[in-house]
């Protein structure tokens, strides 16, 4: 097979078009603050406000504090979760607590309306309705998804392996937010409220931000057609990427 009809090249420069490679955490951080804010302002010049969905993990310590830096109009930001694990503000845990503490605790974020998704429900399946109550109508679309990837090619809480996957990845599907099992692909074992891609679709932009090589070796897999159910991150289609080593 030459080159020039090999589908996998064509999919390797087509995932190195829209991948940002960055040399350090600190230039991650910086790419991801410098094209949050491009995206920022083109929403609020467009539309008066901004709303943007977070992930929660780990990598957004890296960079929420750069996006935090920024001189925006804060006020006019509107923050949701892509998923949260079924805990309260107070445990290590907790995706809410992270962006109130990384993100929403300096002087001008503060002044940004912030959605948590995790309700006084006590279960995330019995959540799941007033979850949906706190999200934004349908028809108003996301401008920006700010999402992380895990090793077992997830994004938000869609993991592999979980029931009716292939529902949940559906871009059609009407269903906006999902109740998920404790995951044994990713830790931590604990149950989550996720978006459905269907909602994370809705974004106008969507920025996959990475660290590490075994991540990007997943992604390259990702971009070679395949299993959606395998690597669900393939449902999101050729997104943005911010990555660094
Ligand atoms: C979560 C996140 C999840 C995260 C990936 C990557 O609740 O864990 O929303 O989707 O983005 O698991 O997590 P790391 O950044 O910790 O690798």
């Amino acid at each position: 097979m030459t080159a020039g009809n090999n589908p996998s090249v064509s999919f390797r420069q087509r995932l190195d078009a829209r991948v940002s490679r960055c040399s350090s955490v600190a230039d991650l951080a910086a790419a991801v603050a410098e094209r949050f804010a491009v995206l920022i302002q083109q929403a609020i010049a467009d539309r008066g406000r901004a709303s943007i969905v977070l992930s929660g993990g780990r990598t957004p310590e890296s960079y929420l504090s750069a996006i935090a830096a920024g001189a925006l109009p804060w006020q006019r930001l509107d923050f949701f979760l892509s998923d949260e694990r079924w805990v309260d503000e107070d445990s290590p845990y907790s995706n809410a607590a992270l962006i109130r503490r990384a993100l929403l605790a300096r002087d001008g974020p503060s002044k940004a309306h912030f959605t948590a998704m995790k309700n006084s429900a006590a279960t995330a399946a019995s959540g799941v309705a007033a979850a949906v109550a706190a999200l934004p109508p349908l028809e108003q679309h996301y401008d920006l998804a700010l999402l992380g990837m895990g090793a077992d090619g997830h994004f938000a809480s869609l993991f592999p392996g979980m029931a009716d996957l292939a529902r949940w990845l559906e871009s059609d599907n009407a269903e906006r937010l999902v109740a998920v099992p404790a995951p044994s692909t990713a830790p931590p074992p604990i149950p989550r409220l996720s978006m459905t891609a269907a909602e994370i679709k809705r974004s106008r932009n969507i920025v996959l931000v990475l660290q590490g090589k075994e991540k990007m070796r997943v992604l390259e897999q990702a971009a070679i057609e395949g299993d959606v159910l395998a690597l669900p991150v393939r449902a999101l289609g050729e997104v943005e990427v911010i990555w660094c080593p």
